[in-house]
């Protein structure tokens, strides 16, 4: 019997997931694909994400994936898209836009159904404890097992949320995953392009908030750390002030038409005493004070992760003991 890995042509049963904005590159997705995994480019700007694709094949001739958030992927992104091997979306309403493999993370039963209507490969089951933007709103393996018994046992379902060891893997996979999903782990890897001072933050963290402080251009939850944003404007309620996310709503159709370079050159500007929060997160090449002004994303595993280690290493160390 063909295995969806087999059918995917990778080895191992685990998914980079795709971070934007420059935290997954072609170093953190060629890194995992080279070990077996199937690593996967986040969002940039469309001539940017081609330049990402064309440097992880010179570093890896294995498969490679691209993620695409539905809210700011333009023809010019699946125009680009169409030179990796699978493509993923996220957020808004799936539609086959790719001759590709094409898969959809989705929070729910109902979102996994669409998504299997609309043409999707396969679904990722995002769980609530997850990192980044929030679509999920149960724990990952709940969500998984009613995914899986709503799509039926021959549809592909990828589990993603709080995944960080093989005793995660496997227990997805017992539970009927195709394959595990992480965020969180790959970001704490040496080739993801977090900034140095945001790995310090994740290597302390313990603790986590699911928000909408950050919503400029994208009025969405999202799981972060504390920072100087956050305990200057979240007090109790730590979705943030109803005042904020309604300015998030009612300007989100202008600022989501930003192209994307321009939102991250506002970001830079950010100041943690000024609510003006959007999405982008602090790489490499942003300046050090992103790192109290922006979102610091990261999933509840966040407090069970020590270090920061190669992206490869850790792909071959979470399939171990799997099939
Ligand atoms: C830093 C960070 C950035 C993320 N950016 C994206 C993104 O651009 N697109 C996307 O589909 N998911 C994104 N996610 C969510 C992941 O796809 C995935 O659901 C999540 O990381 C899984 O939970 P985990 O962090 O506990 O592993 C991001 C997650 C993190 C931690």
């Amino acid at each position: 019997m063909t295995t969806f890995t087999d059918r995917l042509g990778v080895e191992l049963p685990v998914v980079q997931a795709g971070m934007g904005g420059g935290i997954s590159g072609h170093e953190l997705a060629a890194a995992v694909s080279e070990a077996g995994g199937l690593g996967t480019i986040g969002i940039v700007a469309p001539e940017a994400l081609r330049e990402e694709i064309e440097a992880a094949r010179r570093l890896t001739a294995k498969p490679i994936a691209v993620n695409l958030l539905l809210p700011f992927a333009r023809r010019a992104h699946w125009e680009a898209a169409a030179k990796a091997d699978v493509v993923v979306t996220f957020w808004g309403r799936p539609r086959r836009r790719t001759p590709n493999i094409w898969f959809h993370q989705c929070g729910s039963v109902e979102e996994a159904l669409g998504a299997r209507g609309a043409g999707a490969d396969a679904v990722i089951a995002q769980g609530v404890e997850a990192g980044g933007h929030v679509r999920g709103t149960r724990p990952a393996l709940e969500l998984l097992t009613r995914v899986r018994g709503a799509v039926g046992p021959d549809y592909p379902v990828l589990s993603a949320g709080g995944v960080v060891d093989s005793a995660d893997v496997r227990a997805r996979l017992e539970a009927g995953a195709e394959a595990a999903v992480c965020g969180t782990r790959f970001l704490m890897s040496e080739e993801s392009g977090a900034h140095p001072a945001y790995k310090d933050r994740l290597l302390e963290g313990d603790e986590t908030i699911l928000t909408e402080l950050f919503g400029i251009g994208w009025p969405a939850p999202h799981r972060v750390l504390p920072n100087a944003a956050t305990e200057r404007w979240l007090g109790a309620h730590s979705r943030g002030p109803a005042w904020l996310r309604a300015f998030h709503r009612g300007t989100a159709p202008l600022f989501a038409r930003l192209p994307i370079g321009l939102q991250s050159r506002l970001a830079d500007a950010q100041n943690a005493g000024r609510p003006l929060f959007g999405p982008a997160a602090a790489t490499a090449s942003a300046p050090a004070s992103l790192v109290d002004a922006g979102p610091l994303y990261a999933g509840e595993c966040v407090a069970r992760v020590h270090d920061v280690r190669p992206a490869g290493d850790l792909a071959r160390e979470l399939s171990a003991g799997t099939p």
